[in-house]
């Protein structure tokens, strides 16, 4: 194709927006952008400095100091924190439970989404999070709203942290994604909704391979439609 379309996933934890979108953007040879991975990045400084979230201008601040970039590694994305590879310190449950108070204040999206907006700007880019189709790119040719029953999403968590020996029971992950998506819904700025030119895609019972070959399909639909009129 001589034209490059951006690709926006939204949906709920666990519903495998990274997963899919990693392997929609690998076939279409575009670059993937894990925007979850910023705003734990910011969440993880917070913490490492000890900032109570209350103080949202100290927050906001530190926000805006960070240098956060976000890198293709052999096991996924590799996040840089001010150079410093935090891919994996971003992912422990203490950062993942406190992301949603940093990530509800509004002027830290205000610092990511710029961000984020360069990112996409020169289009070909696959980008998952949950205000990517509403507020980030909102002229995104492709918005698909990946869902799951929140049992599947806490079902496919328990095994994904099985495998890395974790001690998280399946009702705590179900009752902390269930906790994390409220709070994801009922923000003010940008919460968690599906866009309403998004297409629902609930990934309930479906493979990964499935719901990237439908993804990719409505991608390679709008594509051909540019080549014959565009
Ligand atoms: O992978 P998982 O679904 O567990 O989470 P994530 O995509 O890494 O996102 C972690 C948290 O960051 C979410 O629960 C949201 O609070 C926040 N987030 C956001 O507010 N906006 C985005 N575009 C992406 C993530
Ligand atoms: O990014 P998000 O939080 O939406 O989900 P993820 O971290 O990409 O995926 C959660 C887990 O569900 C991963 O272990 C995937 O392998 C698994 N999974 C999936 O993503 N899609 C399916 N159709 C089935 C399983």
């Amino acid at each position: 194709y001589t034209a490059k379309i951006n690709v926006a996933i939204d949906g709920p934890a666990g519903a495998g927006k990274s997963t899919v979108a990693r392997q929609v953007a690998a076939q279409l040879g575009y670059l993937y952008i894990d925007t979850g991975a910023m705003y734990r990045a910011v969440a993880l400084a917070v913490m490492r400095r000890k900032l109570p979230l209350s103080d949202e201008e100290a927050v906001a601040r530190l926000a805006e100091g960070l240098q956060i970039e976000l890198r293709p590694g052999s096991e996924g994305q590799q996040v840089l924190l001010d150079g410093e590879d935090v891919s994996r310190a971003i992912r422990t449950p203490e950062v993942t439970k406190r992301v949603p108070q940093v990530a509800a204040i509004e002027a830290v999206r205000r610092v990511l989404v710029n961000l984020q907006q360069k990112m996409a700007a020169g289009k070909g880019v696959v980008m998952d999070g949950r205000d990517i189709g509403t507020h980030v790119i909102p002229n995104a040719e492709v918005k698909i709203f990946l869902t799951a029953s929140v049992e599947e999403r806490a079902r496919r968590r328990y095994e994904e942290l099985k495998r890395t020996n974790a001690h998280l029971t399946y009702e705590q992950l179900l009752h902390d994604i269930a906790e994390r998506d409220r709070q994801d819904r009922e923000r003010l700025t940008a919460p968690l909704v599906q866009a309403p030119d998004a297409v629902l895609l609930d990934s309930t019972g479906l493979t990964i391979a499935q719901v990237v070959e439908r993804i990719v399909q409505i991608c390679r639909r709008v594509l051909d439609e540019g080549e014959s009129y565009g």
